[in-house]
């Protein structure tokens, strides 16, 4: 019998992603799987069920649950819906690792072999599996144009016979992938841009993007190409170089962040009234704590005239193409894991071992292992 794969519709507020696009479905026909799909669960992202042309519709996500040897999800399911998984089956989505030790706990119960899109190691030969970083673009890009909508001014310059207008100044904080992108699209709106990442690897690329590179001085590569925490003389003398450049900015985009930590707070209450009325604040940290000391997540704060806003679900606001990069780095991941037809997991490559939360019956991530075995809560 062929491997049956669920695709369930998300459950999560304001989740409007599915892990499966149509145009996937003779993909993952090829590969020698079945597709459940939960009726309805592409609607939010634009996909009729109709056009899920071959696969099988069932009513319920228990339903298909209970029948599939892969599940497929974007946001980790809850503890309930952990426990109706089938025993044994495999789980691939994006499962926060760091936090939700009930569900974990939950997974493990179930021998639930967990893979975790959050994990997947940073190297060249996983790039078309890089969850984090398809949908991050998304973002940078989103928050770009966010910033462009929320000003009271032009991005571009403009030569009118009204007169010249001078273009935005834009500062972007953390050249990642999420930073990189906005620092593209913000350009290609004809703003000014400057940018600043505690990686000096960033500099290059940032300026082969036309934006200016801040120097703080302050260098801070981590492991596996992120950043490491700051220190506090290091945040200090950084927090006063980028102040400048805030304080002169039309828009500030910030992108910082540090795997499974809190986001770096980076712009301060004083900072932020250093600037300009009508200025904006775009802070994609929002969800992790914000890299402003006034965001909210979700709500737009005005400060003495400057706005920020720390956006949520901002993928999701983009589901159809969001969904479409991220389907497809599910679907390279199941290549790895489902040969001829069959699942056959393999612990000697880098990217299963990697990516995997648990597996019969144990915490295979370290870091979430030694968390759990502590007892701390989260
Ligand atoms: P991320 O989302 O964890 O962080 C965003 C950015 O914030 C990073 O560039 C980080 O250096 C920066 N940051 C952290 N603390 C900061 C602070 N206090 N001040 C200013 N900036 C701060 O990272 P993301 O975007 O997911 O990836 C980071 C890098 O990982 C990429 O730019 C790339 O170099 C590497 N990468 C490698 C891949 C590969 O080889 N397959 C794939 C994707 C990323």
């Amino acid at each position: 019998m062929a491997i049956r794969v669920a695709v369930p519709r998300e459950t999560q507020q304001g989740e409007r992603r599915v892990a499966l696009v149509p145009s996937l479905v003779k993909q993952m026909d090829k590969l020698g799987v079945q597709v459940l799909l939960e009726k309805g669960a592409g609607l939010e992202s634009g996909f009729e069920d109709a056009d899920y042309e071959g696969v099988k519709l069932v009513d319920s996500a228990e339903k298909a649950f209970q029948q599939a040897d892969i599940t497929l999800k974007v946001q980790p399911p809850t503890v309930e819906e952990s426990g109706k998984l089938k025993k044994g089956s495999i789980l691939v989505g994006f499962l926060t690792p760091h936090e939700g030790d009930s569900r974990i706990r939950t997974l493990v119960k179930n021998r639930i072999t967990a893979f975790s899109m959050e994990l997947v190691p940073r190297i060249t030969r996983a790039q078309a599996i890089d969850a984090l970083s398809s949908q991050a673009s998304i973002s940078g890009y989103k928050a770009a144009l966010l910033a462009a909508n929320l000003s009271p001014r032009l991005f571009p310059m403009l030569t009118t016979a009204a007169g010249t207008i001078k273009p935005s100044r834009v500062v972007v904080v953390g050249a990642g992938v999420a930073g990189l992108q906005a620092i593209a699209t913000a350009k290609r709106l004809g703003a000014v841009v400057e940018a600043y990442d505690v990686r000096s690897a960033t500099k290059e690329q940032v300026e082969s993007l036309g934006g200016k590179f801040i120097d703080t001085g302050v260098k801070a590569e981590g492991e596996g190409g992120y950043a490491r925490e700051l220190s506090e003389e290091e945040q200090r003398q950084q927090a006063k170089v980028l102040a400048d450049h805030v304080a002169r900015a039309d828009a500030v985009i910030t992108t910082a962040a540090i795997p499974g930590r809190p986001a770096p707070k980076i712009i301060d209450q004083a900072t932020v009234e250093r600037m300009k009325r009508g200025a904006v604040i775009i802070d994609l940290a929002a969800e992790t704590g914000g890299n402003c000391a006034l965001t909210k997540a979700g709500k737009e704060v005005n400060h003495n005239g400057v706005l920020v806003y720390g956006p949520k679900h901002v993928p999701s606001s983009l589901c159809q193409h969001a969904s479409e990069m991220y389907a497809r780095n599910l679907y390279n991941l199941l290549t790895l894991i489902v040969k001829e037809g069959k699942i056959a997991l393999d612990w000697e490559d880098q990217v299963q071992r990697d990516s995997c939360l648990t597996h019969d019956g144990e915490v295979r991530h370290g870091p979430t292992r030694e968390r759990l075995e502590g007892g701390k809560k989260s």
